[in-house]
């Protein structure tokens, strides 16, 4: 008897495979729109739980009626964009009104930050919401579930990394911020996410040394009570310093031991491969995915993604499809937006990201945003008072250097016709 059913078991898996094996879960085809979530129903079926998407219907495609008129009210992403960095004349007025400016502030920073749940649903193991997602904090958190192993990750086998990272990400040719952004900007935004992304390679891409998981600033303090201690002297508050010549320095290393597309600089190539590749271990979903994930239209065509005719032939016989685009692909061909280096993806997609590690921060909270937990009015002041200037030209001897996120007005003029090589010194020496 127990033969039998063996015997069955394994004519049901033979059946099973022979009728395209396991690629016929229909969820594979992501029918589920709007973030429902889809569950397999056996071999040719499948369930879409719409619960609270604000959409209905087998694919969670029908808007409920509160759903329709929010989406008819709401302006697109761009046009937002665009108000907000745009007419400094009305914003000065609101700004100038509290009650207003609360209000707009509020709004912007929370419908942003909403995006990203919160507690954390996936990681790149499980395709599914389950505690260890949740709990194993050495994971990094997944704003869409990995594409499930038994599933194709593509209609086409994806392209080259190497052919991808030359062909779409190197620089052809210097391409400057029209906001004048310079490399200061960029060393102190890498500085900074290294308190939260810092992979653990030696566990794999999906995993994080960060397990601190947002601002903790540990890139400052150090990732563990032990390194913190030794930069503190444990009176009043202070960390430990050095008075060299009458002046405050902090201590010696010895002694506290703390050890737009096409725009990537030949330096960063092997990283960008690394990058491709990690992504392609861990199966992020496409780029088109993302965009669906954070509100944005998915872009129906490689021509309205780039706006490039030459990038449209390179991409399509590459990829293929347009919805076979990956992640990081995608962020960096994409038209940038007027006046930027980026498309609105990496705006749309990084925002909340930020704004929900800030705003999860316990010094955002008003329990803790007074003048007692820094120490009385003088420390209150001094992170009320902080700038980017004033921390280099308090820590400098002689007169204060150029300092700024920003290429000086005066050096913005022709920037485009510049040699990139002497741009850069000539920013650099500056700094
Ligand atoms: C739901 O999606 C499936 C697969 O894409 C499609 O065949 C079906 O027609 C869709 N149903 C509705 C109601 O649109
Ligand atoms: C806002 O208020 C400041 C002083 O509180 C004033 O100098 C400025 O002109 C005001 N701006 C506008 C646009 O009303
Ligand atoms: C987290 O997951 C990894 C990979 O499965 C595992 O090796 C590790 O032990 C887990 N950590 C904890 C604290 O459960």
């Amino acid at each position: 008897m127990n033969k039998k059913l063996i015997c069955l078991v394994l004519l049901g898996s033979v059946i099973f495979f022979c009728d395209g094996g396991v690629t016929t879960d229909f969820c594979c085809s992501q029918p589920c729109q709007k973030r429902g979530v889809c569950i397999s129903k056996g071999l040719d079926a499948y369930e879409c739980d719409c619960t609270r998407t604000g959409y209905y219907g087998e694919n969670c495609t029908t808007p409920e009626l509160s759903t329709w008129i929010r989406s008819i009210l709401k302006p697109n992403p761009n046009t937002i964009h665009y108000l907000l960095t745009n007419y400094k004349w009305i914003w000065g007025i609101i700004n100038n009104i509290s009650f207003l400016r609360n209000t707009l502030m509020r709004y912007v920073l929370t419908s942003r930050s909403n995006l990203v749940e919160s507690p954390p649903t996936y990681n790149a193991d499980y395709e599914y919401k389950n505690w260890e997602a949740y709990s194993n904090t050495s994971y990094y958190t997944r704003t869409l579930p990995p594409v499930p192993k038994h599933c194709p990750s593509a209609s086409m086998p994806l392209p080259d990394v190497k052919q991808v990272v030359e062909k779409f990400l190197m620089r052809q040719r210097f391409i400057p911020d029209p906001q004048g952004t310079n490399l200061m900007f960029a060393f102190f935004a890498q500085h900074f996410t290294h308190q939260f992304f810092k992979s653990d390679f030696k566990k794999g891409p999906a995993f994080t040394k960060g397990l601190g998981h947002g601002v903790d600033l540990s890139n400052v303090y150090g990732d563990n009570l032990e390194r913190q201690h030794k930069l503190r002297l444990f009176k009043d508050g202070k960390l430990k310093y050095q008075v060299l010549d009458g002046e405050v320095y902090p201590p010696l290393v010895k002694d506290v031991q703390i050890s737009c597309g096409r725009n990537l600089p030949a330096g960063v190539q092997v990283m960008a491969t690394k990058i491709l590749e990690h992504g392609r271990e861990v199966r992020y979903q496409s780029f088109n995915a993302y965009r669906a994930r954070f509100n944005l239209e998915p872009y129906n065509s490689f021509e309205e993604l780039t706006g490039d005719k030459e990038l449209t032939a390179d991409l399509k016989s590459l990829y293929g499809a347009v919805n076979s685009v990956e992640l990081y692909t995608g962020l960096l061909v994409e038209k940038p937006r007027h006046n930027a280096v980026f498309g609105d993806t990496m705006v749309e997609m990084g925002a909340p990201y930020s704004l929900k590690g800030l705003m999860g921060n316990p010094i955002c909270s008003p329990d803790y945003w007074m003048p007692s937990t820094f120490g009385g009015k003088v420390g209150f002041e001094i992170v009320n008072m902080a700038y980017l200037r004033k921390l280099v030209c308090i820590n400098v001897k002689g007169p204060c250097p150029f300092v700024s996120f920003k290429v000086p007005e005066d050096k913005m003029y022709n920037l485009a016709k510049i040699n990139p090589t002497v741009l850069l010194n000539e920013q650099t020496s500056e700094l």
